[in-house]
């Protein structure tokens, strides 16, 4: 089958995608999947189909190789197909592959207690995605509060279900009219904060550090300012960690290393180190507002998601994996401020490169070579979340590659 306009030379099966392709071409051209699967990106989806990994690489269907500087959309912080994780989550798989919550299994409560130790948090309800972390997040802060209003940040992303879309700027507008009571206030902007603070206001939504926004970081201090203010109001914190969180930043939570100490924080993406897996993380003080019956899940904790969380932690602590994300941070910061880069920021292995020019080309140019990088919300932003085990010496690589697609597009 053929999608019309490009019949000549892209298949849906993806075998003659490359054929006759150009670097401008990649980001331009259909889709390639089966009209089975419903497409919800378009023109935003990375043109490769691929068929293997491990480690930072990954191999598509014609057998090119990418350095994976997207971690699968800043999940794989532990690698593709690491042995010890596929091991127990087949180990698993054969002994007992699934209860729900209504009974307990000692591999949820294993996980919980080791992601509980990791984050120095309280309490973990598992989930099986980061805006359904966000979800039971938002509800227990309008039900401990007996509280309607939200107060959520510009430019944040938290998720695309009902609740969690409606305190994400900008997605929120595609589906309106959008849910709850939502008060947006600009990142960083403690005073805007202040004025939007009220007797209403349940609770507060924010990432420490906006990921998809394109790796923005606040004013030093305000995230623990905005805990204060939202204490004294009788409000709650809600650290959205999906992106930032377990490692990914460098550090267990960025909240933390903020100095705030969050009443609910939201982790995803990297927590099952591939698995399908997030959770919410309480506070005792949170813990003690929840009662029975008032929230729920079928899959949420399931074992195999939980022997992913327990492996992953392990490896993320006996393999030394911050520290690695962190060597790979300073790598990127320093080998990626190159002509035509206005700034590279962000921690760890969670990197925001600022051009001068639009990046979704210059993502294209770096396909072709071999480099699979994410863009953002930002149009000029770059957004690189790699393996942790990326070797370092790549780094020049890319820098050489970014190098080149930028001289091209000046030149252009
Ligand atoms: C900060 C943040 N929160 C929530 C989500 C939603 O997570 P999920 O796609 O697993 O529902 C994302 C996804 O990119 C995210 O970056």
């Amino acid at each position: 089958m053929t999608n019309g306009e490009h019949d000549q030379d892209i298949h849906f099966d993806g075998t003659a995608m490359y054929a006759g392709s150009t670097a401008d071409d990649a980001w331009r051209r259909l889709p390639t999947m089966t009209p089975y699967l419903l497409d919800t990106l378009g023109q935003g989806r990375i043109p490769v189909t691929l068929e293997s990994g491990e480690g930072a690489l990954l191999w598509d269907v014609l057998g090119r190789t990418f350095w994976d500087f997207y971690g699968g959309h800043a999940v794989t912080l532990i690698g593709q197909g690491h042995p010890r994780w596929a091991d127990a989550i087949a180990r698993q798989a054969r002994t007992l592959s699934f209860f729900t919550t209504l009974a307990d299994v000692p591999v949820r409560s294993r996980a919980a207690a080791a992601l509980c130790k990791f984050t120095s948090m309280d309490a973990a309800f598992f989930v099986n995605a980061g805006a359904e972390a966000n979800e039971a997040a938002l509800k227990i802060a309008r039900k401990s509060t007996g509280r309607p209003v939200i107060i959520a940040m510009e430019h944040g992303f938290h998720g695309r279900t009902m609740g969690a879309l409606g305190v994400t700027w900008g997605y929120r507008d595609q589906h309106a009219p959008a849910h709850g009571e939502v008060r947006f206030v600009p990142f960083g902007d403690l005073e805007a904060f202040k004025r939007a603070l009220d007797e209403r206001v349940a609770g507060v939504i924010t990432e420490p550090i906006q990921g998809i926004a394109g790796l923005v970081v606040p004013p030093e201090g305000w995230l623990a300012e905005v805990q204060r203010l939202a204490h004294a109001n009788g409000s709650v914190l809600i650290a959205d960690e999906v992106q930032s969180g377990i490692g990914r930043a460098g550090v267990p939570l960025v909240s933390h290393a903020m100095g705030a100490t969050p009443d609910l924080v939201t982790v995803g993406k990297g927590v099952g180190g591939g698995f399908p897996v997030a959770a919410l993380l309480l506070t005792k003080k949170m813990v003690d507002t929840v009662r029975p019956g008032e929230h729920g899940t079928t899959f949420g904790g399931a074992p195999l998601a939980c022997a992913a969380v327990e492996v992953t932690l392990d490896i993320l602590e006996q393999e030394g994996m911050l520290a690695k994300a962190n060597a790979l941070g300073d790598a990127m910061k320093e080998k990626l401020a190159i002509p035509g880069v206005v700034t590279v920021r962000g921690d760890g292995a969670w990197i925001g490169v600022v051009l001068e020019k639009p990046a979704k080309p210059i993502a294209a140019m770096l396909l072709e070579r071999g480099f699979i990088v994410g863009t953002s919300s930002d149009p000029n932003v770059l957004r690189l979340a790699p393996p942790a085990v990326m070797p370092i010496y790549v780094i020049d690589q890319l820098a050489e590659a970014l190098g080149l697609a930028l001289a091209a597009v000046v030149k252009a």
